[in-house]
């Protein structure tokens, strides 16, 4: 008599091999995946997230997301804004600058103009106090931005569409 394990041994692989080769089809059919972001990324919407814990300079934060095929993350919305809240604990890099001219912000790949610099009484931002050109959002300050210098080493969090799939 054959065995449950061997069935099922069989089963598993004769999934993992329909599905080598990046067969979207058939990634979307294992465990209802479809559209799913790629491990260890969240989805929010139609976008995938990924938190960059380890602190660097925002170049590297820039180059690190490029390196696993997303950018850089510019909020849109003050909803999207308090989701990225959830994945980082501390003040994290933004897709925003002023390198070209200073009080002129850029932010890269955004759909929409949404900026939420801090109000402080004391210290509204930005502020470029001793030559400030990259944006960060302050998690003690319900995700507002504030600029900061581009040496300094930040967490940050990556973006990319969530997968497409079509049939
Ligand atoms: C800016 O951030 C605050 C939270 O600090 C929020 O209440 C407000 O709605 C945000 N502004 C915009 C334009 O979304």
């Amino acid at each position: 008599m054959v065995s449950r394990g061997f069935i099922f041994g069989l089963m598993s692989l004769h999934l993992m091999m329909g599905c080598s080769g990046g067969n979207e089809m058939c990634k979307a059919s294992i465990g209802g995946r479809r559209g799913a972001c790629p491990p260890t990324w969240i989805q929010w919407g139609g976008k995938c997230y990924k938190a960059i814990t380890e602190p660097l300079t925002w170049w590297e934060a820039k180059d690190e997301c490029i390196k696993m095929g997303s950018v850089l993350v510019v909020p849109q919305s003050q909803e999207e804004t308090e989701f990225l809240l959830q994945l980082q604990q501390s003040h994290f890099w933004i897709n925003c600058n002023d390198l070209q001219e200073e009080g002129t912000w850029k932010c890269e790949n955004d759909e929409v103009e949404f900026r939420n610099w801090s109000t402080g009484p004391e210290n509204p931002q930005p502020d470029n106090w001793d030559g400030e050109h990259c944006a960060e959002v302050w998690v003690h300050q319900e995700g507002k931005w504030n600029d900061a210098h581009c040496d300094l080493q930040r967490p940050a969090i990556c973006i990319q569409p969530a997968p497409q799939l079509h049939f």
